[in-house]
């Protein structure tokens, strides 16, 4: 059964816009369960720009809530998130100007420092995922690192069906991907930029197992409500 991670670092934005107390992340972590979500997703990024400490700190002790928390390879953001104890862990890139994460992990560049993040996580036993782009070299580098997941960016192949081009290439560089990790006993995710049509051509990949979506699930939630959208979002998951 394919899972659905709702992202709530937007509901962070729209706190911060006002520095105040609400929209309460905490608050939404817990709603978004109870309104069917498998799992909660939030990055701790280093400038803090939604998402803060506390913030993950408190959403990281509920309990009966799994939290998948993504953050960069910086030291100082690895030891926080080890000491708030997630269930996952995303290994993600991070640019300060980048309005959102715009691709995967330059595996090469960082596979020293990657290896031994992905050893220290290990014997926390929280389950680490890297995020990737659609590349077999680095569905490679990742078996090769010992992940136990990776999460393909679909930034690219949600921006050519938004913009009504040919996605049939990236559809399946996604699809081999998905297939080549699957068969080398690494759990794939996929995520970035899905909306309901993306998210129905990835869901024929049966390799697939858990999709993380955030900016589109909560801005549709402003017209539809969060539990009607996570309703919409499952089925679309569920179904071939
Ligand atoms: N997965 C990862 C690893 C991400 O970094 C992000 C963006 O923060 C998402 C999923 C969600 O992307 P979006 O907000 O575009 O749905």
């Amino acid at each position: 059964m394919k899972r659905l991670g709702v992202n709530i670092d937007h509901i962070a934005t729209l706190r911060n816009a006002r520095g105040e107390l609400h929209p309460d992340p905490v608050f939404a972590a817990k709603f978004v369960k109870n309104s069917g979500a498998d799992s909660i997703t939030i990055h701790l990024r280093e400038d803090r720009r939604h998402i803060n400490d506390l913030d993950a700190k408190k959403i990281c002790s509920i309990k009966n809530v799994l939290v998948n928390l993504e953050i960069s390879t910086n030291s100082q953001i690895v030891k926080k998130a080890i000491q708030f104890k997630p269930d996952f862990i995303c290994i993600v890139p991070e640019n300060r100007k980048e309005i959102t994460t715009e691709g995967g992990l330059n595996l090469n560049k960082n596979k020293n420092k990657l290896k031994k993040i992905i050893n220290k996580l290990k014997k926390k036993k929280i389950r680490t995922s890297l995020f990737i782009n659609p590349s077999l070299n680095d569905v490679k580098t990742s078996i090769e690192l010992k992940t136990n997941c990776i999460e393909i960016h679909t930034g690219k192949l949600a921006n050519l069906v938004k913009s009504k081009k040919k996605f049939n290439k990236e559809l399946k560089r996604i699809k081999k991907c998905s297939i080549y990790a699957s068969n080398n006993n690494l759990e794939v995710h996929a995520g970035h930029g899905l909306d309901y049509k993306t998210t129905r051509y990835l869901s024929r990949i049966n390799e697939i197992e858990e999709f993380n979506i955030g900016h589109f699930l909560i801005g549709e939630s402003i017209f539809e409500g969060l539990p009607k959208v996570i309703k919409r979002f499952r089925n679309i998951i569920k179904k071939k």
